[in-house]
């Protein structure tokens, strides 16, 4: 049982545990992995974002009906071993400009993921203990996160890096909003700027020594053409995070990787040489020759 003085994480687990209680060995499944650290991340975030009971009960509401839609989704594709085919404007229309979606469940499932979901916190500690440290040793003053979702890692270097700006691109307007209201809650706005973009088809007009671009390659259907636009965005001598997910059944997921040399050679391709990476499944493997979601993140340069 978790312990410690976290009133915010206690809520959230009560939520679970009344509301949602085939979910409700969540929070202490947490605490039993990762300890102190993660309670006093979870708290810090769930103050930041959910200030009030009403707000935190909805956000987890969002939360429990993306992570059942990932749920539905990854038992088709433990049969049918494909993504449903869809192209990136049905998505687009379905997911990133459906407001709604978006604010209700998309975001706060994500934020939450991020937390929550072992294979994702342990993506965004390897984050913290290398990409992150080279930029605090570095000195690094500016950053470029592409597709910024929830805003998660832009916020994670601007609380880093206290001498740091940051550009974030994002082609949905919720993201955007979203974004901006996660590093205005950290009080870090006045070094972040989101803008609304659509980072295959319309220039940047960017460069820059630090790249992020997390979770962004399996939602596109030419990642190879995108990672090409990522290398002209980072500079001779720069070092960027680029990530992906594989075998991972989710509404926006176009591209399938299926392992992570898929994902490395397209990396190759591009013009990036990789330093070193990390792959995470999401669970123990399940059954023979059915592939589990992973993440795998690459550190290049
Ligand atoms: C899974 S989220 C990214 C997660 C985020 N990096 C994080 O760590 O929280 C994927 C994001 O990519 C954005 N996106 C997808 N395709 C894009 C494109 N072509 N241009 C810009 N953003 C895109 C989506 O709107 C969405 O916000």
């Amino acid at each position: 049982m978790f312990n410690g003085n976290y009133p915010k994480l206690q809520l959230l687990n009560e939520i679970f545990i009344e509301k949602y209680p085939f979910m409700g060995s969540t929070i202490n499944n947490g605490f039993t992995a990762f300890g102190k650290t993660w309670a006093v991340e979870v708290e810090e975030l769930l103050a930041a974002m959910f200030a009030t009971n009403q707000q935190l009960t909805k956000a987890v509401d969002g939360y429990v009906r993306f992570a059942m839609d990932v749920t539905r989704r990854q038992s088709r594709f433990d049969d049918a071993c494909e993504y449903p085919q869809k192209s990136f404007n049905q998505v687009a229309d379905e997911v990133y400009l459906n407001d709604e979606y978006m604010e209700r469940y998309y975001l706060p499932g994500l934020l939450l993921s991020h937390m929550l979901w072992p294979h994702h916190y342990r993506q965004s500690r390897f984050f913290t203990a290398t990409f992150l440290r080279d930029m605090e040793v570095m000195g690094a003053k500016e950053f470029v996160d592409a597709g910024v979702g929830t805003g998660f890692l832009s916020r994670l270097t601007l609380a880093a890096c206290p001498d740091i700006t940051g550009v974030g691109f994002d082609v949905s307007p919720a993201s955007k909003k979203f974004a901006e209201l996660q590093v205005a809650n950290y009080k870090l706005l006045d070094r972040y700027q989101c803008k609304l973009l659509n980072l295959c088809t319309q220039p940047t007009k960017v460069e820059t020594d630090w790249l992020i671009s997390a979770e962004v390659l399996e939602h596109l259907e030419d990642p190879l053409s995108f990672l090409q636009r990522l290398r002209v965005i980072l500079r001779p001598g720069g070092k960027g995070f680029i990530t992906a997910a594989l075998n991972a059944a989710e509404i926006d997921h176009i591209y399938l990787y299926r392992n992570p040399i898929e994902v490395q050679d397209q990396l190759i391709e591009a013009g990036f040489t990789i330093e070193q990476y990390q792959s995470i499944p999401a669970y123990k493997p399940r059954k023979i020759n059915i592939p589990t979601p992973e993440v795998v993140a690459f550190i290049v340069t």
